[in-house]
């Protein structure tokens, strides 16, 4: 008997260690990446916009978007992308998980916390697969206004008529949080 416990305890000993495992490396290029993935996305925006205002810009991040996350999960093995509560493309709709994260967000902006710091993550274990999730708040800049505000171009307004028929992501003030990048990234847990 007194075995079986010992053996239980060391057990759940080696179980929690293997859960509270270092993760501060993976975590430091999920966060890595969001930045890199926010600076190109940016300087597209920007550069479409000077080419030929928000009508052209709409046709470089309806396509370049989608390509750079893509590009961003080949070279990584991971699953990158953005999404949000109220989203223009509903390929980029929220799971379970980055709902309840991008709620989480909103209730801290309400408490009084700057959306530009505004991170989450965490390692989610299923199925015997784990995985780091992490998720970077995106919020509404100027720039953003042209496609997300209160009042768009007519022509613009009808290029993302056509394109998004379904499309919530308007009406954004500066400073709310327009959705978030999220990162899927694959553990290896041996040895954490
Ligand atoms: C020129 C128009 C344009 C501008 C300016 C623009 N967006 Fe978008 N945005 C779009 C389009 C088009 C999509 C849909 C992309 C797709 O199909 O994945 C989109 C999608 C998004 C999404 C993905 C979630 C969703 O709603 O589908 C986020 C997040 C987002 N934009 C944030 C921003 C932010 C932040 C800014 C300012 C820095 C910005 N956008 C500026 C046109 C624009």
């Amino acid at each position: 008997m007194r075995q079986i416990v010992t053996f239980l305890v060391l057990g759940m000993a080696v179980i929690s260690i293997a859960h509270s495992g270092d993760y501060s490396a993976e975590v430091d290029s999920s966060r890595a990446t969001a930045r890199e993935f926010m600076q190109t996305l940016k300087q597209e925006l920007l550069a479409g916009m000077q080419d030929g205002g928000p009508v052209n810009a709409i046709s470089v991040c309806n396509l370049s978007a989608p390509g750079i996350a893509n590009t961003y999960s080949v070279r990584n093995g991971w699953d990158v992308g953005r999404t949000s509560l109220k989203v223009r493309n509903p390929a980029n709709a929220p799971d379970t998980w980055e709902r309840s994260v991008l709620e989480s967000f909103e209730e801290r902006r309400r408490a009084g916390e700057d959306p530009a710091k505004m991170e989450h993550y965490e390692v989610i274990r299923q199925d015997g697969i784990s995985e780091l999730r992490y998720m970077k708040a995106i919020p509404t800049a100027r720039l953003c206004l042209a496609c997300h505000g209160e009042q768009i171009d007519s022509t613009a307004r009808e290029r993302l008529e056509i394109l998004y028929p379904n499309d919530q992501a308007l009406g954004y003030k500066i400073g709310d949080i327009r959705g978030a990048f999220s990162i899927s990234q694959p553990l290896d847990t041996a040895g954490k």
